[in-house]
């Protein structure tokens, strides 16, 4: 394949995600609004090296853009052109409250574009001379390594501390100062500390962009952000939008920050419901479960597993976070609270989707989302993990201005990458 089609493939998928988004469509729906057979349209989203990849006549690609072109206040909805991501005022990630439906939806326009890079098919330098301060406080692997690979993959550079232990802070100096003087080293920080509200306090001792990777049982909106773009991309490949959908969050939800960013997130979407299914001493807090009733969502509570599940398009599983436990009595919560292959083959449907934002504890009697599930094809997280690097590579665009740069400054990559990055994606080739 040239490089002018390969390019030319790219826009096209960019455009028509883009579109279907910006109509909220289902990919039928938009095959039957655009005049085209659903095989056809799957076959432009596509990617590229699939052998069944077909570029869009260009009589189709003008006709989506001139529905774009004319879409209007008036339509079912529609999104503002371009993302945008401050905390009064000033260019910080702090919390899922910062984004609207819109501008969440104009930040994954941004994720698009930066696939190529993620799938390193391509490669650009639009961040080439800046700095990264990785700061994490806790416990880490996936955030602090693509939150590191997302701004490498951009061209800069990264600098990481781990721990109290090797730090300062273990010489009691204050948030306030280490923040100030990180300032003067880098340009981006992205702080995990184990107190919530903690990150907020690294911020306001600095004006360059500070984003939040998990604030105690807080707050981890970068997570959110990847969820909501994963179950979007899933949903379209499975004829489904965001909007009714039935989602079934499980485990701790009273400490776990990512199903907290994520109910959220959901929640600015329209008609879903929403199954908190965990052990009595867990639960969702009260004031996620009243910002989620704000909107016309069903919320159902319980802490019979097999019967949360039944019925969900997405179920997003949690661990319990006993680094974080006071004194709960997790009575209930036996090894049976176990989401593996013969509970969701006997609860749930084919096409729903299974996701963990990860880690999961895999060791032997772990009431958690079991490894027998890893060759089902409705297990996502390491499709999650992936869409991570895009989101988090738009995160850190957008925060530092570079967006409109990045998609004409992409270069093919020169080294040599496996077609699909694990043992059991090929499973999924020829149907993202
Ligand atoms: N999902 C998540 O935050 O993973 P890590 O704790 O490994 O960063």
């Amino acid at each position: 394949m040239t490089q002018q089609i390969e390019q030319q493939q790219l826009q096209q998928q960019a455009l028509l995600r883009d579109a279907m988004r910006r109509l909220n469509m289902t990919r039928d729906a938009f095959a039957s609004r655009i005049g085209v057979s659903r095989r056809a349209l799957d076959t432009w989203l596509l990617p590229d090296e699939s052998p069944e990849s077909r570029a869009m006549p260009e009589i189709a690609a003008r006709y989506v853009a001139e529905i774009l072109a004319g879409m209007t206040e008036n339509d079912a909805y529609t999104q503002s052109a371009y993302p945008s991501i401050s905390f009064e005022g000033r260019p910080q990630l702090l919390s899922i409250d910062q984004f609207s439906r819109d501008s969440a939806e104009a930040l994954f326009r941004t994720a698009d574009a930066m696939q190529p890079i993620a799938r390193r098919k391509k490669i650009t330098r639009v961040l080439e001379g800046a700095v990264l301060a990785n700061l994490f406080f806790e416990a880490s692997t996936r955030t602090r390594v693509s939150f590191g690979a997302a701004f490498a993959r951009l061209g800069g550079s990264v600098c990481d501390t781990t721990g109290f232990t090797f730090s300062s802070m273990a010489k009691g100096e204050s948030i306030y100062d280490t923040s100030r003087v990180i300032s003067g080293y880098a340009d981006a920080i992205v702080v995990r500390h184990p107190e919530q509200g903690s990150v907020a306090e690294f911020a306001r001792a600095t004006n360059i962009p500070v984003i939040n990777a998990g604030d105690g049982p807080g707050e981890h909106p970068s997570q959110a952000l990847l969820d909501l773009y994963t179950i979007q991309r899933e949903f379209s490949r499975l004829g489904k939008i965001v909007d009714g959908a039935h989602i079934a969050m499980v485990g701790d939800l009273k400490y776990g920050r990512t199903v907290h960013s994520l109910a959220k997130l959901l929640s600015l979407y329209k008609g879903l419901k929403f199954t908190l299914v965990s052990p009595r001493s867990l639960e969702m807090p009260a004031h996620i479960v009243d910002r989620i009733a704000r909107g016309d969502h069903v919320i159902e509570q319980t802490s019979d597993l097999r019967a949360g599940l039944a019925g969900a398009d997405v179920v997003y599983a949690t661990r319990i976070q006993k680094e974080r436990f006071a004194d709960e009595n997790i009575e209930g919560y036996t090894p049976d609270f176990q989401i593996n292959q013969a509970l969701v083959d006997d609860a749930c449907g084919r096409d729903t989707l299974i996701m963990h934002p990860l880690p999961r504890d895999s060791r032997p009697g772990a009431n958690d989302l079991a490894t027998d599930l890893n060759h089902d094809s409705r297990l996502a997280i390491f499709r999650q993990t992936d869409n991570g690097i895009a989101v988090r590579m738009a995160i850190f665009a957008v925060l530092l201005g570079v967006e409109h740069q990045v998609r004409h400054s992409m270069r093919d990559a020169t080294w040599k990458s496996p077609a699909s990055i694990g043992p059991d994606d090929a499973v999924f080739q020829g149907f993202d």
